[in-house]
């Protein structure tokens, strides 16, 4: 891809403990490895990167979201968006939506793709209709979660190492069951595989907890009670309010998320009975594996 000059971009913080804020770009036919790069950068740093103010179509949604890496098709194939099998729409203004276990089936703390071998590395999610309240996504800093241990929970949690399936998670209270698994077919697509407790992130180099909710069933290194206790714990640990940042969306944002360093959690709407409704929201949703070409390329 030939580069064109980087636009200026103005960045601030969110009003929150991490996660930055870009303005001043309209990603309509201006996408270059460069921009990419210089938006990765930010991304990995701050872990949430909002950009305001979109005006995309699926097309350019999509285009855009090949930048990242390799775009996933997730294992729910009830979700996938019409001739966009790796995009899904996420909300509750379609017909899917009328169900509570699908309309809320993400609200509660997880980290996207945490049942897959290979991890999941950015999500992102733009808002193409927006309720007048609620329907904010909950956002958590697993660096900062890990860094607030103690020097000997930090050893314990790198000493641990989890099995994950998806939707196997106990949940804490409050929080909603996963959207189901519906078919032997989807099940077998996603088996148990194991993850440790602790990465350190490919790019950053930082430590970060991983993976503490949705799915993650047994602690390899105890027994199960204490193993589910001490999962428990963790969650709890990396879910405190100074730890947590809550995105309500304005039309057109697009919201990125470092899935490598964060985990999110939905919150609960109701079904909106038009795309008129004050309550009514719709977010479309690209993940990928991997990086950004020329992340990849500073990785060798
Ligand atoms: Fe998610």
């Amino acid at each position: 891809m030939p580069d064109k000059p980087s636009q200026t971009l103005s960045v601030a913080p969110l009003e929150a403990p991490f996660g930055v804020r870009v303005g001043n770009l309209d990603l309509r036919g201006n996408i270059n490895e460069r921009l990419i790069e210089n938006l990765a950068d930010l991304l990995y740093r701050h872990r949430i990167l909002v950009i305001n103010n979109q005006s995309l179509d699926h097309a350019q949604y999509y285009h855009f979201g090949q930048q990242w890496g390799r775009l996933i098709r997730h294992v729910l194939d009830y979700l996938r968006v019409p001739g966009y099998p790796e995009m899904m729409a996420i909300g509750n203004t379609q017909e899917k939506d009328r169900d509570a276990a699908t309309r809320n089936g993400a609200v509660h703390w997880h980290t996207d793709g945490s049942y897959k071998i290979e991890p999941t590395t950015v999500t992102m999610l733009y808002a193409r209709v927006v309720p007048k309240l609620g329907g904010e996504t909950l956002f958590n800093d697993m660096v900062a979660a890990y860094q607030t241990l103690q020097p000997r929970q930090q050893r314990l949690a790198e000493s641990r190492t989890a099995k994950h399936f998806f939707g196997a998670a106990k949940l804490a209270p409050g929080e909603y069951p996963v959207t189901p698994i519906k078919t032997d077919k989807q099940a077998k697509a996603v088996p148990p595989v194991v993850k440790p407790l602790v990465m350190r992130h490919p790019i950053t180099g930082h430590k970060a907890l991983y993976g503490l909710g949705q799915s993650p069933f047994q602690v390899n290194e105890l027994p199960q009670a204490e193993g589910d206790t001490y999962l428990g714990e963790l969650k709890a640990h990396a879910t405190q309010p100074q730890f947590v940042y809550r995105h309500r969306y304005a039309l057109g944002d697009i919201v990125l998320f470092d899935c490598l360093s964060t985990m999110h959690s939905g919150t609960p709407i109701d079904f909106a009975q038009s795309t008129d409704a004050a309550n009514a929201r719709l977010l479309w949703r690209l993940s990928t594996e991997g990086f950004p070409t020329r992340i990849s390329r500073r990785l060798g």
